[in-house]
């Protein structure tokens, strides 16, 4: 359990601009090993752009990030993968007329030996299976073309995916977006069982409070490229997060009397 409070993730005052605009205004942010870190925030507040420079998909402006506690700059997405850091994007990459197992190794099929790179078909159906059972998402057949799924199944399957990549960390961003109640409840059940299962660590961009205080162990809100709170998802509560925010409302809309 020594491991259970070291950190993974530890960005340091993070610029970023964009030409005249200032997305990310130095933010600052740390994950441990085994923690979900929910991030919240208004459209614009910045919040893709840090997860964006998290996942090695652009350099920061200014700012240092460091990973197992060492300095690094993410030459590329890939170059994050292979420390770990897989980000699944909130419009999902995957390959909408493709079946769920041909998804689940896409870019990393499994082929036979010899000169052909034919696809084991069979090992990489019966890996799909078992890992999607192991992770207790249920879909009819993954032999099923991805386009035949839910949005929430559809979620479920990039995120299992990721998990099948051996990643550490685990970007997500926006990944309730546009889904109800139960297709919601689905995702937020497989990230809880994640976490149970030992040490992966979740950044979860996140829209809806009562959802991010129940799966965050720590949550952080971001207002106009900055971290205005942050704190422990017990230590807080929704009317406590809607009070910070409406507060800044209040002073954009009406800044004399703030
Ligand atoms: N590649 C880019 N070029 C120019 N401006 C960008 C780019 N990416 C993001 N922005 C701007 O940065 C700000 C923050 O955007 P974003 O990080 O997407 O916010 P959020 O995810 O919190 O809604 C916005 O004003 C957005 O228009
Ligand atoms: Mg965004």
């Amino acid at each position: 359990m020594t491991q259970v409070n070291s950190e993974i993730i530890r960005a340091e005052n993070i610029v970023m601009k964009f030409g005249a605009l200032t997305a990310l205004r130095g933010v600052s942010l740390d994950l441990k090993r085994g923690e979900i870190l929910g991030i919240l925030g208004d459209n614009g507040a910045g919040k893709s752009t840090l997860m964006k420079i998290i996942t090695g998909f652009q350099a920061p402006t200014e700012g240092q990030l460091f990973i197992d506690g060492q300095a690094v700059q993410l030459r590329s997405v890939d170059h994050a993968r292979s420390l770990g850091i897989e980000c699944v994007y909130q419009d999902l990459a995957l390959a909408n007329g493709l079946s769920i197992f041909h998804n689940m190794f896409l870019n990393r099929e499994i082929v036979y030996p010899g000169p052909f790179r034919l696809l084991n078909n069979r090992a990489m159906r019966r890996r799909t299976q078992e890992l999607l059972d192991e992770i207790g998402v249920h879909v009819p057949s993954v032999d099923l073309p991805v386009e035949r799924l839910s949005g929430g199944q559809r979620q479920a399957i990039a995120v299992a995916r990721a998990v099948n990549s051996n990643a550490r960390v685990l970007l997500l961003d926006e990944p309730l977006a546009a889904m109800g109640a139960r297709e919601a409840g689905l995702i937020i059940d497989l990230i809880l069982r994640l976490k149970a299962k030992g040490s992966l660590s979740i950044i979860m961009i996140m829209h809806n409070y009562a959802q991010t205080l129940e799966i965050a162990d720590r949550i952080m809100l971001m207002q106009r490229g900055a971290v205005t709170y942050e704190n422990h998802a017990a230590a807080t509560s929704v009317p406590e997060l809607m009070e910070i925010v409406r507060r800044e409302y209040r002073s954009m809309r009406n800044p004399a009397s703030a």
